[in-house]
């Protein structure tokens, strides 16, 4: 099953992610986990990223395409993956069809900016997994700690609220443009296409994303 998630900074990707990975033992490819990665690894990739992602922008397009590319044809993605933040431009999404990469389906969560600027000042990661927490919403099982390792949770450098500010507007102009891109390719059979409100609790869009794809 290959599955895009598609939605704004903060609706709630990397979260549903780690069910449906768990659900349906298929990898999440999170451009986003990918790049912080990166940085930490401290490569010339991660160097040209992290300036443009503490401004809250977007890494180019080749970069990103070429990094999907070559992480989607290594052997744990044969029998599907879940693109968590990717593609996030027309281009991206253009360079997938070139390369006759087909989805099954687009997932778009719906999530208004105010709900996303709350969340986002209480998010707590887990870098080495992906997980991710939030202080009152989905808080983890002992403070500042993850559940699986007991690792220390961090705050991720971009979640200032100026930055956040700065990728929903990013996300509004360069990424909402492919809702209607995957409701066009859902109309011509090429896809499913399903909008679900990502404003519910974490179980409940959970349950509703089990829904679509069961
Ligand atoms: P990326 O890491 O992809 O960030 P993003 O798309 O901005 O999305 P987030 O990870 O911030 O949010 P999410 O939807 O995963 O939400 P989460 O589940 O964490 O990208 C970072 C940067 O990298 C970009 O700005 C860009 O610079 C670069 N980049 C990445 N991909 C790129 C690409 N393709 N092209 C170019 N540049 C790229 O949840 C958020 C919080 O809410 C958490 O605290 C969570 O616990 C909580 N929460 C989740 N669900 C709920 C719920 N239902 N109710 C209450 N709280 C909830
Ligand atoms: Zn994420």
């Amino acid at each position: 099953m290959r599955i895009i998630l598609l939605g704004a900074p903060g609706a709630g990707k990397g979260t549903q992610a780690q069910f449906l990975m768990n659900k349906f033992g298929i990898p999440q490819i999170s451009t986003g986990d990918m790049l912080r990665a990166a940085i930490k690894a401290g490569t010339e990739l991660g160097l040209t990223a992290k300036k443009v992602m503490d401004a809250g922008q977007l890494v180019s397009d080749d970069l990103i395409i070429g990094l999907v590319k070559e992480r989607i044809a290594q052997s744990d993605c044969e029998n599907g993956f879940l693109l968590d933040g990717f593609p996030r431009t027309i281009p991206q999404a253009d360079a997938m069809k070139e390369a006759n990469v087909k989805v099954d389906y687009c997932i778009e969560f719906d999530v208004p900016d105010d709900v996303i600027v709350d969340r986002m000042g209480g998010r707590r990661v887990h870098p080495a997994s992906g997980r991710v927490y939030h202080v009152v919403y989905n808080p983890p099982k002992s403070e500042g700690k993850d559940d699986v390792t007991g690792d220390d949770l961090r705050i991720r450098d971009d979640d200032k609220e100026d930055t956040v500010r700065s990728r929903l507007g990013v996300y509004h102009e360069q990424t909402k443009p492919l809702v209607d891109y995957y409701q066009a390719a859902a109309s011509n059979g090429l896809c499913k296409y399903s909008k679900i409100d990502g404003t519910k609790a974490v179980d409940d869009v959970s349950a509703e994303l089990s829904d679509i794809l069961s």
